[in-house]
């Protein structure tokens, strides 16, 4: 057990690769936007502070650097002139969009003798859970996206209702938010989202990691409590639900006692954890709830969340009815909305920290040891930069 120790005055100097990663973390996916909103329109996105043009063709979609090397005007402004690639507004400088490759200047005719001297950066593009994702890396092949996805959302069916939000604050911010042991407790005690999700005051907790998670393993719940000298404090008061029977290591339950069999059969220590380059999960006994935080730039990210049930046929309409008459606004709109909220006005280190914030110091270990791993691996193959 953690408990006692008192984390003390923090800067970010400790972990320097996170405190390197103002706009996010290279040599991972990223989900960018729905696939129903990427078309033949090419449209301008923003990842790690690069700007990118995506455009789908043919049924695939591809991503570009959106910067046209001739005089640097937004490739997203242009348009298709011939299939499988994408024009320049300007010149009409034509790029292959699965090679990069410039194959014709329109406005130097059919033999222009720049064609085939440049080429344009492209980005890998895979789509999955009804969202284009992109890698971004330093040069290295990308690994598979399944390896980087949650391995139960790789390995079962589930129906998945998503949001994708464009908020303000750094990408770090909202993923310490998430994974913060204390706000659950106390910023989100008027969600509406909480008459049918009991929280408890505080918690006993233990940081514990399991491959590329870590988990908050809530040791003891403490429902109400006595503060000497100024009384009684719960978090009951108000929507007078008795506090739920724990299901072990899974989110507070309400009136639930069955598990979904492809969430037991995970075994989680804990019901929330966090992995890299920004992603946390939170395990209810019926469904999962994901957040990933991905880098626009240093001051903006992209809020995806994302709820999955872990069903097929007929048995998920009555998640899509659930989702979309209620969950969709309770929870990711208005108990999501508290923690837009506090991601804004959360200001840099330095900081002082208390107990609870050994889950954000974990969070913060997590992301320096594996940055660190991967740093040294890419130097090894001599693939850095
Ligand atoms: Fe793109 Fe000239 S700036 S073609």
């Amino acid at each position: 057990s953690r408990r006692g120790r008192l984390p003390g005055r923090q800067d970010w100097s400790s972990w320097p690769h996170y405190q390197a990663a103002a706009s996010g973390f290279r040599g991972y996916w990223y989900p960018v936007a729905f696939s129903s909103h990427i078309t033949g329109k090419p449209k301008a996105i923003t990842l790690l502070g690069e700007r990118i043009v995506v455009i789908r063709d043919d049924g695939k979609v591809y991503a570009l650097k959106d910067r046209c090397p001739h005089r640097g005007v937004p490739l997203s402004y242009g348009n298709q002139q011939f299939p499988g690639t994408i024009s320049c507004p300007y010149h009409g400088w034509t790029f292959d969009l699965e090679t990069g490759a410039l194959k014709a200047v329109i406005t130097d005719g059919p033999q222009s003798p720049i064609c085939g001297k440049v080429t344009q950066p492209t980005y890998e593009v895979e789509e999955r859970l009804g969202m284009v994702w992109i890698f971004v890396g330093d040069g290295e092949d990308a690994p598979p996206i399944d390896d980087q996805l949650p391995e139960e959302l790789r390995d079962n069916p589930a129906v998945v209702g998503a949001r994708i939000q464009a908020r303000v604050g750094n990408w770090r911010f909202a993923c310490e938010n998430g994974y913060d042991e204390g706000h659950a407790k106390y910023l989100h005690r008027t969600a509406l989202w909480r008459l049918f999700k009991a929280m408890p005051v505080w918690n006993e907790t233990r940081i514990v990691r399991r491959g590329r998670w870590i988990y908050r393993v809530q040791e003891a719940q403490h429902w109400d409590a006595d503060f000497p000298g100024l009384g009684r404090w719960s978090n009951q008061a108000w929507y007078k639900l008795k506090p739920p029977k724990q299901v072990a290591n899974i989110g507070n339950t309400g009136s639930h006692r069955k598990v979904n069999p492809a969430i037991a059969a995970e075994e989680f220590p804990g019901f929330a954890s966090v992995s890299m380059p920004g992603v946390l999960r939170i395990v209810y006994p019926t469904f999962i709830h994901y957040e990933f935080y991905v880098p626009v730039d240093a001051d903006n990210h992209l809020y995806v969340g994302v709820m999955a049930n872990f069903e097929k046929g007929i048995r998920t309409l009555p998640f899509y009815a659930k989702y979309l008459g209620a969950v969709r606004w309770l929870f990711h709109g208005q108990f999501s909305g508290q923690d837009k909220w506090m991601v804004e006005v959360t200001d840099a280190p330095p900081e002082r920290l208390y107990r609870p914030d050994d889950s954000l110091l974990q969070w913060r270990k997590l992301a320096e040891e594996v940055t660190e791993e991967r740093a040294e691996r890419l130097k090894l193959t001599g693939d850095l930069g």
